[in-house]
């Protein structure tokens, strides 16, 4: 095993067939991508080539049992054009927890990091400055051994691409609170990113937009009476100045976001509460007036504001408020990711 990379480089960078002011999100991609082959029970010598298509036989697992796990990471630049990663290392360990589950094997972390950072170092012009402005990275295993027994592979491909995206506003928020459709069980892959919790949310969160909500909180699967999280963002409640946000478990992802908000609420002296909170808790609070803020919490949209929620027909709106927690948070974090404000734990990572 070695973790020296083969590296092939573009002969001409597309970065001026991009509008980088205008780019939807996840749909562009830098000049290279890494990749490393799981072969013979050992990972292969990686590369990084130019971003192209892969060629895979039909028969590959992944397309029929979907043995296939990601992460999602972000790059930033700071003022003086440096380049930084954002808690890098829980974005490995995770992975890694992930493809367990999924009896995918570890990946190496020199492997790992080496990769990346070879490969943001080739792509750095593709991080560009100003606040929102960043390089989304997708790290991702695919089981690609050809044979459709319902086995796990014996091959695998790891890889990572990178897309430049800009602030994700979205608007306004509204949500479904989850009834009948369930994201995850107990015993199951909820924790896990694997690529199936996501095809499994399409479904009930097109129903959801049909109705005019952009997002569904799930419940827990045996009661729908627990709020759990949301597609892509853990979720905090504000009733009067705590916040709470729910217990990770095997049904919900252990947020990186999440657990800088937790820390950064303790840092700030703000009351925080992890713990089960019952939709009758939330209605209660919005109807007795005490429920604040509701906002969600994520790598892709930071913090993600929630100006309304339905739940057993009964809508509640939440009215824009001043100082609110989110718009505190997302500064905090946002000033640590760009390197305007001093890092207290550690979580910037120097490319
Ligand atoms: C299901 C789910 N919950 C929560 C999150 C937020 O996690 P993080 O803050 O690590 O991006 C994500 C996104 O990664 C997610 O897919």
């Amino acid at each position: 095993m070695t973790n020296e990379i083969d590296v092939v480089r573009v002969e001409n960078s597309r970065i001026n067939e991009v509008d980088f002011d205008n780019v939807e999100f996840g749909r562009e991609f830098s000049d290279h991508m890494f990749s490393c082959d799981f072969i013979d029970g050992e990972w292969q010598t990686p590369k990084i080539l130019p971003y192209q298509a892969l060629s895979l036989d039909p028969s590959a697992r992944v397309f029929h049992y979907g043995q296939a796990v990601f992460e999602g990471m972000k790059a930033f630049k700071d003022d003086h054009n440096d380049v930084w990663l954002f808690r890098p290392e829980d974005n490995f360990n995770r992975i890694n927890i992930s493809a367990a589950r999924l009896a995918i094997p570890e990946f190496p972390k020199s492997y790992f990091f080496n990769g990346l950072e070879t490969l943001l170092k080739l792509d750095a012009s593709w991080v560009k400055k100003g606040s929102g402005n960043a390089l989304y990275i997708r790290p991702f295993v695919i089981a690609t051994e050809p044979a459709i027994s319902a086995a796990p592979a014996n091959e695998y491909k790891f890889m990572i691409i990178c897309s430049p995206v800009k602030a994700y506003y979205k608007g306004k928020i509204s949500v479904l609170i989850a009834e009948k459709f369930s994201r995850s069980a107990d015993g199951g892959v909820g924790f896990a990113k694997a690529a199936g919790n996501y095809a499994a949310q399409f479904y009930p969160t097109n129903l959801a937009n049909k109705k005019g909500f952009q997002q569904i909180i799930w419940t827990d699967a045996s009661t729908h009476e627990y709020l759990e999280e949301a597609g892509t963002m853990n979720i905090f409640f504000r009733v009067n100045n705590t916040l709470i946000t729910a217990p990770t478990s095997d049904r919900i992802l252990d947020g990186i976001t999440r657990k800088c908000v937790i820390q950064l609420a303790k840092d700030n002296e703000i009351n925080i509460e992890v713990r089960r909170i019952s939709v009758r808790e939330i209605k209660d609070a919005a109807k007795n007036g005490s429920l604040k803020e509701i906002f969600g919490a994520g790598t892709a949209a930071v913090i993600s504001p929630i100006s309304a929620f339905e739940h057993a027909e009964e809508v509640f709106e939440l009215p824009d408020i001043e100082n609110s927690y989110a718009s505190f948070f997302k500064n905090k974090l946002m000033d640590i990711q760009y390197n305007k404000a001093v890092d207290q734990h550690d979580w910037r990572y120097k490319v």
